[in-house]
């Protein structure tokens, strides 16, 4: 029986400040934090036995997912002391895997459409490791292959020099062939051990490395650019639904879903857009992309192209928020009294961008 093997460590720099008090993969994409996508996806190619490798937030990971049984799966926890790389998870994972061949997914990934193709092309061919590509303009960022005749010859974890622009996609397929690769790589330049030179390890030994070149879309959700834009493709795909309560100056155009206890009052939603549980729009406008998390406040502004989470405020703002990430609990409002002057409190590494 194959298994399923999840990533879900890492400090998540990228997204500071929001990762000073939340793990980045549980940062909501459309009200739905990320790793539930991959749990999902993982859950829907038939595999049920899921570990999650988990690191400093821990804590908080155990309480979003719990056992698995809301997906039908049971997870086992596999904690790493450090972020040490992915072939060291791989590595520490091996007593939860066995000889099992398995799904290795990273927490922070999406994939529109899901892995159940993938797994069903591995598990035929049962090549010692199976990797996903799609072509990327900034190479340098990620892992890439080097392919001949349909065949993976060359890895390399971020290319100083162009090598080609097929970058490896975070979700790999693995036999047990690999922990004897894990053990024979030695840590990177960033010393972490690399998932990438422990596949290039099985290349050398003679093994198959088989590819296969996503058709759909994918992102890592690792900075904000990627998260807004995850978050746009996911709202694409919603079904509009309506559980909330609407007065009769309120109107909502598209695809628009609006969570139970949500109240619009002379409002305009223009989807696709998410308004969360309990969230409450009062003379505002909330454009195209949008999520608001549940229990926000917008109150007589905009907000377009946007992330808002849960229990934030904006309020009576002149201008249109748009391309934001707006983290929990967050209060923007205008002051009512002078002198005319911003007022900030900011956590560390906050951005604000303001344009006259
Ligand atoms: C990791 C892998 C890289 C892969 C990427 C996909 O990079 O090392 O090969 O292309 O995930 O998200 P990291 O996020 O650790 O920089």
């Amino acid at each position: 029986m194959m298994k399923g093997l999840i990533l879900s460590g890492g400090k998540g720099t990228r997204l500071r400040p929001l990762t000073y008090t939340s793990a980045k993969q549980l940062v909501p994409v459309a009200n739905k934090p990320v790793l539930f996508y991959g749990i999902e996806a993982i859950a829907a190619a038939g595999i049920q036995e899921i570990g999650i490798v988990v690191g400093d937030t821990q804590a908080e990971i155990r309480a979003a997912v719990g056992d698995g049984s809301r997906w039908g799966v049971r997870i086992t926890y596999i904690e790493q002391d450090a972020p040490r790389g992915l072939a060291h998870a791989v590595k520490i994972s091996e007593p939860f895997l066995g000889t099992s061949p398995f799904v290795m997914y990273l927490g922070d990934n999406l994939l529109n459409k899901g892995i159940t193709h993938f797994v069903q092309e591995f598990d035929r061919e049962r090549p010692a490791a199976q990797i996903l590509l799609t072509k990327v303009p900034d190479p340098q960022m990620f892992g890439v292959a080097q392919l001949k005749d349909g065949r993976v010859v060359r890895l390399v974890e971020k290319p100083k020099e162009y090598i080609g622009d097929l970058a490896l996609v975070g979700v790999y397929m693995f036999g047990p062939e690999v922990f004897e690769s894990v053990r024979r790589i030695r840590p990177s330049d960033r010393n972490e051990l690399e998932i990438t030179d422990a596949i290039q390890d099985l290349i050398d030994r003679g093994l198959t490395v088989r590819p296969h070149i996503v058709d759909g879309w994918w992102k890592d959700t690792g900075k904000l650019e990627d998260m807004l834009e995850a978050n746009r493709l996911v709202l694409d795909t919603i079904e509009p639904r309506n559980e909330g309560t609407l007065d009769a100056a309120s109107r909502v155009e598209g695809k628009v879903v609006i969570e139970p206890g949500a109240v619009l009052e002379g409002s305009v939603v223009r989807g696709p857009a998410v308004i969360g549980k309990d969230a409450r729009i009062i003379r505002s406008y909330i454009g195209p992309f949008t999520a608001i998390g549940p229990g926000v406040e917008i109150r007589d502004s905009e907000v377009e192209h946007s992330i808002i989470l849960e229990g934030a405020s904006i309020r009576d703002l002149a201008n249109r928020v748009t391309d934001s990430l707006v983290g929990r609990n967050v209060r923007i409002y205008r002051e009512p009294i002078k002198p005319s002057a911003y007022r900030f409190m900011l956590g560390d590494n906050s951005e604000v961008g303001i344009r006259w």
